[in-house]
């Protein structure tokens, strides 16, 4: 890969979890975006294998899904030729610099995490020192590569504000070695929500199914859940109906799939009955997905390709991060290794 003009952009950096599945929530939240900024930045998107495993994962499932998301990426359309896509526990440097870091987060910091609060009420029995110590790996992730930029969900503001704080310490304890990033956190409106209860986020890793749309649900499974989920007691779409949790939902998807706004959907289906307005929903979706799943069986059918991708991902993100890790060393005082 040439190196020059493309590393001089300002770089934009996120992650997802491979956990679950993911999902149109996802999608809208955070890998349209990556999408629409790759022109204008260097993207370095990661698989965060090493945060998956704070909550216990089958080892054969995990293995799999790192491969599925990154073809996911791909089948969205991050271009592999302009930005950097890995695994995270393929470049080392992630975990090694996480280490120094939680030597420099403050448990009173760690107890603040909401995401840790309500995950160890989610998972009681296996309350992990590496699920409380998440946010340090994930500040590793960000400030290992001078990123500019971090498209996250409203959920993840927290981590990226002790992310700051703590590139801020370190800087300051020492002299400027992080670059300060800035979150990139997508207009409200466009956040999706679970079909049978609409007060909570669409989640990828519900227990329940039905809850959310998966980028890889087959046609069939995408016109069951769209026909399954709740709306209100009412039966016809008003101009009202965008303020309803249900329907204003399901309002919402249809345009987020047409590039159209909520209100303006709730005007073309006015009168019509919700199962009507269902049935064009689910027929939306059904054409929006189709490219991407044909895309996405591609690339996963040809697995030197996806290998091939991540292995060039690995070793540019290795080359840029060990540069700031030999520098962060160097600043505390370790000694560098004999170079012969
Ligand atoms: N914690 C993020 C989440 O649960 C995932 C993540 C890990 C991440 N490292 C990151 C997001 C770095 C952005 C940047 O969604």
């Amino acid at each position: 890969m040439d190196a020059g003009k493309k590393d001089r952009k300002p770089i934009l950096l996120s992650g997802i979890q491979p956990s679950g599945h993911l999902a149109l929530g996802n999608y809208v939240g955070a890998m349209r975006n990556w999408v629409n900024l790759q022109e204008d930045y260097l993207g370095i998107f990661i698989v965060v294998d090493l945060h998956a495993i704070t909550v216990r994962q089958k080892p054969a499932d995990l293995r799999n899904r790192c491969l599925s998301f990154a073809a996911q990426y791909l089948a969205a359309g991050i271009d592999p030729e302009e930005n950097v896509i890995f695994i995270q526990s393929h470049v080392p440097q992630h975990a090694e610099l996480s280490w120094v870091l939680n030597c420099y987060t403050y448990m009173g910091e760690l107890n603040r995490m909401t995401q840790f609060k309500d995950k160890s009420k989610r998972h009681d029995d296996n309350i992990n020192a590496g699920l409380y110590s998440y946010p340090a790996l994930m500040a590793a992730d960000i400030l290992l590569y001078q990123t500019d930029l971090v498209p996250v969900g409203a959920d993840q503001k927290q981590h990226l504000e002790l992310t700051r704080d703590i590139a801020n310490r370190f800087n300051n304890t020492y002299s400027p070695t992080f670059k300060v990033p800035e979150p990139f956190i997508p207009k409200a409106g466009a956040r999706i929500m679970s079909l049978q209860d609409a007060d909570k986020k669409m989640s990828k890793s519900d227990d329940n199914e039905n809850n959310y749309i998966s980028l890889l649900d087959p046609p069939d499974v995408l016109r069951r859940k769209i026909k399954r989920a709740v709306t209100d007691s009412a039966r016809e779409i008003t101009p009202d109906s965008v303020n309803s949790s249900g329907i204003g939902n399901l309002l919402t998807i249809y345009s987020v799939l047409n590039d159209s706004t909520p209100e303006s959907v709730a005007q073309k289906f006015e009168g019509q009955m919700y199962s009507n307005f269902k049935g064009e929903l689910a027929d939306s979706l059904v054409a929006f997905l189709e490219p991407f799943q044909d895309k996405y069986h591609k690339i996963m059918s040809d697995k030197t390709y996806l290998t091939g991708i991540l292995d060039e991902g690995a070793e540019r993100a290795k080359y840029m991060a060990s540069r700031t890790l030999s520098k962060v060393h160097r600043k505390i005082g370790l000694v560098a290794p004999g170079r012969k």
